[in-house]
């Protein structure tokens, strides 16, 4: 980490003490650490520890200005190639959601154009409370990034999920988001996300369960590290995440037509939409009226996207798709590679608890020609991403 500037914002929970473990894990590791506390924070660890150990004053309020030629507040933000906030607290989890900025912290944090990373931590009630998760999943959806709570007793005297990781475990995280930052820089990739819609009348249509989360955590882990990422974006639950290009496309005909226009100079393209396989014969001008007892729906094949972006695809362009199964993953999956032409396949059986549509978390396995199949434990569908791309980084060095 050496020559990096890491900007730690301390937020008042108990687990404030175990920022200062961090801090001094960082300056070993050679990074400049600078530390901006809130009040309640300074109510459970004082200024002069974290001054202490990065050896820099710890800035603690908005309106003092130790040095006139510059506003500490913009000074910070711009320097930082990486920020931190451990323990993120509730409070500053929904205060950084909704751009408040009443606090050195919060409005260092709307001023920093660097990445941020929120390390939660707090009593297990507070942190599955579904105010809080949409909160994480807001600042989430802007491309922020955010820790996974540690599982195990609390201070509160509760056990459960709200632990801060220890110092080490984040310095490890810490480690790993500097060595692939910028790992996709400059690489073109186009992933299509969500479910699609296809029109019987005006009112009425058919889709499925897809809610786009995989597509859009993969969007937003690609940009994240450097690529140009278009995401062509179907019928999802989520809002897309917005440090990529979006491209509305509602039926698997309108989307065909976007992939397709987009396919050329595209370095890597990765199918997570849900595409119908049919489509109504017809689409009705007017809203179908009720009038026999039984009505027959005629449905066409749709084209298979995947498989037309396989035909065509030019030499260094990695194609990945997904298979969705609830019956034999592996052969289905691999049957699928094939077919479609795909350099990797992710496979998860969808009738698994915490695999597929609408869950935050995935059981995948990859699968590549001439491979032994891997599997992934579960994981949050933000570290399925983050291991996707890590596998096309390796798909693209295989071939030089
Ligand atoms: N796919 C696509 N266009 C379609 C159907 C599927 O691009 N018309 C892509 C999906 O985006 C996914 C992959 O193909 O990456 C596999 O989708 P799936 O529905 O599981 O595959 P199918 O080929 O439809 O397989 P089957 O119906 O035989 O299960």
């Amino acid at each position: 980490m050496k020559d990096k500037v890491i900007l730690v914002g301390v937020s008042g929970g108990i687990a404030a003490y175990k920022a200062a473990g961090l801090c001094s894990a960082l300056v070993k590791e050679g990074a400049e650490v600078h530390v901006i506390m809130t009040e309640s924070a300074m109510k459970f660890v004082t200024p002069l520890t974290f001054q202490s150990l990065v050896k820099k004053p710890v800035v603690t309020d908005i309106f003092t200005e130790p040095d006139p030629a510059e506003i500490s507040h913009i000074a910070l933000a711009d320097k930082a190639d990486l920020m931190v906030v451990a323990p993120a607290t509730a409070n500053v989890i929904a205060k950084a959601a909704c751009g408040l900025a009443d606090d050195m912290l919060t409005t260092t944090l709307l001023a920093t154009r660097a990445p941020v990373l929120f390390a939660p931590a707090m009593n297990v009630n507070m942190y599955n409370n579904p105010i809080v998760q949409e909160n994480l999943s807001r600042l989430r959806s802007r491309g922020y990034l955010t820790a996974e709570p540690g599982e195990g007793p609390l201070a509160c005297g509760y056990t459960g999920k709200g632990r801060l990781p220890e110092p080490e475990e984040l310095v490890e995280i810490i480690r790993e988001f500097f060595a692939r930052s910028q790992d996709m820089k400059g690489l073109n990739v186009l992933v299509t996300a969500g479910g699609t819609r296809e029109r019987i009348d005006p009112v009425r249509y058919l889709t499925n369960d897809s809610s786009g989360k995989m597509g859009f955590a993969l969007a937003e882990a690609a940009a994240r590290r450097g690529a140009n990422v278009t995401l062509v974006v179907g019928n999802t639950a989520v809002t897309p995440p917005s440090n990529v290009k979006v491209v509305r496309a509602e039926s698997a005909l309108d989307m065909y037509r976007e992939v397709m226009e987009r396919l050329r100079g595209q370095d890597v393209v990765i199918k997570a939409a849900a595409v119908s396989d049919y489509r109504p014969s017809e689409t009705a001008g007017q809203k179908i009226k009720k009038t026999e007892d039984r009505m027959t729906l005629e449905l066409v094949r749709n084209p298979d996207i995947l498989a037309e972006v396989g035909a065509r695809k030019s030499p260094g362009q990695v194609i990945v798709g997904f298979a969705a199964e609830t019956t034999e993953v592996e052969a289905n999956a691999t049957d699928k590679l094939l077919r479609k032409n795909a350099d990797l396949i992710v496979a998860n059986d969808v009738s698994r608890e915490g695999a597929g549509f609408g869950v935050d978390t995935n059981i995948v396995s990859f699968i590549r020609q001439d491979q032994p199949l891997r599997q992934l434990p579960q994981m949050s569908k933000r570290d399925v991403a983050e291991a996707i791309l890590n596998e096309i980084l390796t798909i693209r060095k295989d071939r030089v």
